[in-house]
């Protein structure tokens, strides 16, 4: 090998050896760490987060279970477990009906969508369905009672 090559060969060691040195500067950061186990995080520590986020997910306020949007009325459990499955709270605290408005799309979601036979639930849940999302006529207030009426004359 001829003095031009040598010269070659020690110029590009030296190259490669300065490009290494400066990919390996510039990614060191992001080498942090590869060397170390796997992290552990105490099973303390994981069993009490695990904890909190259960209690957050049950959390109810002003008489609303906040991770759903609905009434935490009696049976609203069941509601949880039953019909936030396939879709959104969102489909239920959305809308009103009677019990049979209720029914009819609980049929319509067995007839169509796949919901399956809800067995003994279904009354559980029909009950808290129109008990707390019933039309709106149902929360009008009631007939006056003329018989309580203290009734008197206007004087013009
Ligand atoms: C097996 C899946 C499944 C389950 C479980 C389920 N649904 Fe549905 N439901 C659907 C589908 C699919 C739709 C149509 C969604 C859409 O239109 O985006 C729907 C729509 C609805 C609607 C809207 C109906 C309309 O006329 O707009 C309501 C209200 C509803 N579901 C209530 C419930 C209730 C109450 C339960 C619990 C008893 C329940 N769903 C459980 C699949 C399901």
């Amino acid at each position: 090998m001829g003095t031009i090559g040598l010269i070659v060969q020690t110029v590009s060691a030296i190259f490669f050896a300065v490009v290494g040195l400066f990919l390996f500067a510039l990614f060191q950061p992001a080498l942090n760490g590869w060397f170390d186990g796997p992290q552990t995080v105490p099973v303390e520590i994981s069993q009490q987060r695990m904890a909190e986020k259960a209690a957050d997910m049950d959390r109810v306020e002003d008489g609303i279970h906040l991770e759903t949007g609905l009434i935490a009325a009696e049976g609203w459990e069941t509601v949880r477990a039953t019909c936030t499955a396939c879709h959104s709270a969102k489909l239920v605290t959305q809308n009103k009906a009677t019990r049979d408005g209720w029914k009819n799309m609980i049929v319509w979601m067995q007839e169509t969508q796949g919901l399956w036979d809800l067995g003994d639930q279904e009354n559980a849940i029909l009950d808290y369905l129109a008990a707390n999302y019933a039309p709106e006529e149902s929360s009008r207030r009631a007939n006056l009672d003329m018989e309580a009426i203290e009734w008197y004359l206007l004087e013009l």
